[in-house]
């Protein structure tokens, strides 16, 4: 609405990145329009959605990138990473792989974008408890060890998608 966009005082960009089909497009679908979508479509080059939001009595809006995590969809690394503040890393609770991709991810994250970017690293699908493969705390474990924030999500139910954007928003500055 008019009123906001006046009064926006900074505006973040946050990528979401991680193997492919861990879930970053309904992730960032929920939070931006609270909506999750079935049968999504894998995502092809880039997109990115919005949503303005306030923290600490500011008025910041949130401009989220969304790219393909299958490689030959990828877009040119350098200009996605370019002035990114926030990222999210998002794995699949129930495809061990996507964890396992994590470093490589976060090693991505270190040679192509700003040395200060946060770095929220997310479980996605937490819903589907009885195929769990990750235990939370390997998780837990390699984001103390490299210094990132955590959280498990489900963008189905919407269960801490909200929290873990905000919590990312309110660290960057
Ligand atoms: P790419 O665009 O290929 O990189 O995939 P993506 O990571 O954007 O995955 P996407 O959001 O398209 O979701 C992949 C599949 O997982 C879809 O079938 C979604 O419906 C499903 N999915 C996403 N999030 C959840 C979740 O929290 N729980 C469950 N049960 N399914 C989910």
């Amino acid at each position: 609405d008019y009123d906001m966009q006046e009064k926006i005082d900074y505006v973040f960009k946050v990528v979401v990145i991680g193997d492919s089909a861990v879930g970053k497009t309904q992730i960032l679908s929920r939070f931006a329009k609270n909506e999750f979508c079935f049968d999504s479509k894998s995502t092809i080059g880039v997109e990115f959605q919005t949503r303005t939001v306030t923290i600490n009595e500011k008025v910041i809006k949130a401009q989220i990138w969304d790219t393909a995590g299958q490689e030959r969809y990828r877009a040119v690394t350098s200009a996605y990473y370019r002035g990114a503040l926030g990222a999210m890393l998002v794995y699949d609770i129930t495809k061990r792989q996507s964890f396992d991709h994590v470093a490589r991810w976060v090693e991505e994250l270190r040679s192509h974008a700003d040395s200060s970017i946060v770095i929220m690293l997310v479980g996605n699908k937490a819903d589907l408890v009885d195929l769990r493969m990750v235990p939370t705390e390997d998780a837990v474990e390699f984001a103390e060890d490299q210094g990132l924030f955590f959280s498990e999500t489900s963008a189905l139910s919407g269960d801490n998608v909200e929290s873990a954007f905000l919590k990312l928003l309110e660290e960057i500055n």
